[in-house]
């Protein structure tokens, strides 16, 4: 089971018994807005005409998903997991490994795409996400802190890095090109699960709601977003 459909199929299970949950309807208010903006290609620019996304924890469900999406609103695409081949797939992706365990691995990420489509990724997606289940169930600090420490550096130093990258990469980039940093978040930063398996994966999704917040109030005047 990927790890955040134990608390969806946990969710579902409750929705029933709303005296469970202290704001039941809460996920209606942080819907996402809709990527459409991002997908408006300016084709009388010629770098903006070939926009690039790269997508960091490309896997079969989301990930995939969104790098169809975007090839086919006329992005380059490249993608990294662990899983990467460090070539081109089937349908013209660049495929590269990484660990996201690794923050420090990350810049090398941005000089293989650079390197591969000689611009910067004006779109970058973090969709990676890590959760390690305490030993004991029903008790959080069963978990050991370098557990926590890996899947934090999945879920937000990794992510952060990326931020950092994606941020130097986008200076280099015309004015009127749209830039924006994507990181797949889920219900946790805004919602306690009564439920100790979800302890780090929330931990790792709240940190990071917070630095995503922050970088969004303070550069969106220069139009990164
Ligand atoms: N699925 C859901 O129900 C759901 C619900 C709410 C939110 N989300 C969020 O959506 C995002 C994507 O989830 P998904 O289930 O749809 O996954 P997905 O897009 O199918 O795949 C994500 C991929 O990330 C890669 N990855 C994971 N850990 C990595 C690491 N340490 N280093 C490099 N790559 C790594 C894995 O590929 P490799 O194995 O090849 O490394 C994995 O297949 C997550 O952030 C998740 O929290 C999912």
């Amino acid at each position: 089971m990927n790890v955040d459909s134990a608390w969806y199929k946990y969710k579902a299970s409750r929705l029933q018994d709303n005296s469970i949950l202290p704001f039941p309807y809460l996920s209606f208010f942080v819907k996402p807005k809709p990527l459409t903006s991002i997908f408006t290609i300016d084709y009388k620019n010629p770098m903006a005409a070939n926009p690039l996304v790269l997508i960091l924890g490309a896997g079969p469900r989301i990930g995939a998903s969104v790098a169809e999406k975007f090839a086919s609103n006329g992005y380059k695409v490249a993608v990294a997991s662990r899983s990467g081949s460090g070539t081109k797939t089937a349908n013209g992706f660049l495929s590269l490994k990484a660990d996201f365990t690794k923050p420090d691995s990350i810049p090398a990420l941005f000089d293989a795409v650079k390197t591969e489509f000689h611009t910067s990724p004006s779109v970058v997606v973090y969709n990676a996400a890590a959760l390690t289940n305490p030993p004991d169930k029903d008790s959080i600090f069963s978990l050991s802190a370098k557990s926590v420490a890996l899947d934090l550096n999945v879920n937000t130093i990794s992510p952060y890095v990326a931020a950092q990258q994606a941020v130097s990469g986008w200076e280099t980039l015309p004015e009127e090109t749209k830039k924006t940093f994507i990181y797949t978040g889920n219900i946790l930063n805004v919602f306690i699960v009564p439920m100790p398996p979800m302890l780090d994966l929330g931990m790792g999704k709240s940190a990071s709601a917070f630095w995503i917040g922050l970088a969004d109030v303070t550069y969106s005047a220069r139009g990164f977003r």
